[in-house]
């Protein structure tokens, strides 16, 4: 039994059995695939100089790396919301009519306005918005732009500025401009004052 030619061997395997004999059992040594073998040998290569600076020298820490990126993200918002807050009429009259703007504004608005507005602007918690009558704006693009964008947060409309994109508020406010008088059913009663 201890004999090699008691073996069941394939041709090709021949050369793999190791010279090591115990109580009759033969060990074949099938050696690692290269790749894998390579890759181990690049893993070491790589740790050296990843571990000399990462843990010896100051390369930069996890915290390091997250507030990096988070003042740039910052940054990114502030830019982003100073552009918001500005309103330019050429600007918003342009983009409107180029991008479809009022049918834009109906989703945004069935997405984040409906809930307070109600349907087509009829008013619920927030105001009416079909009738002449405004408490924070004047009725035109230019003074409903900055109360959606600041909201009216002690009355309880929030700011959307911080929400949506410059581009979904010109979309909604040209949206709410073609509400004007379209006398939904159950509109509620006018608030403020009347801006003929
Ligand atoms: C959580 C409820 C709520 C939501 C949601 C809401 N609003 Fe309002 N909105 C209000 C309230 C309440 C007021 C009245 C504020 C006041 O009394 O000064 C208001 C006021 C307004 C006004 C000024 C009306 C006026 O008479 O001057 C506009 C314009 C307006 N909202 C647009 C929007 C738009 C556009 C959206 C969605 C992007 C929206 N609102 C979402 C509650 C809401």
């Amino acid at each position: 039994m201890s004999d090699k030619k008691d073996l069941i061997l394939q041709e090709d395997e021949k050369h793999l059995v190791l010279d090591h004999d115990y109580d009759g059992i033969h060990e074949l040594n099938h050696p690692l695939p290269s790749w894998w073998t390579g890759s181990w040998i690049l893993s070491f290569v790589f740790c050296v100089p990843y571990f000399m600076y990462y843990v010896l020298m100051d390369g930069p820490t996890l915290l390091d790396e997250y507030n990096t990126d988070m003042a740039k993200i910052n940054k990114v918002i502030e830019a982003e919301l100073a552009n918001s807050s500005k309103f330019d009429m050429n600007q918003y009259s342009t983009w409107v009519k180029a991008n479809d703007g009022v049918a834009k504004g109906k989703v945004v608005y069935e997405d984040n306005c409906l809930s307070c507005h109600s349907d087509g602007g009829a008013g619920d918690i927030g105001p009416n918005l079909t009738d002449k009558y405004w408490l924070n704006a004047k009725g035109d693009a230019k003074t409903i732009y900055p109360v959606v964008v600041n909201g009216v947060e002690d009355n309880g409309m929030p700011a959307w500025g911080e929400v949506l994109s410059k581009n979904e508020l010109m979309s909604v406010v040209s949206y709410i401009i073609t509400l004007q008088g379209t006398n939904p059913a159950n509109a509620k009663e006018a608030q403020g004052e009347l801006i003929e």
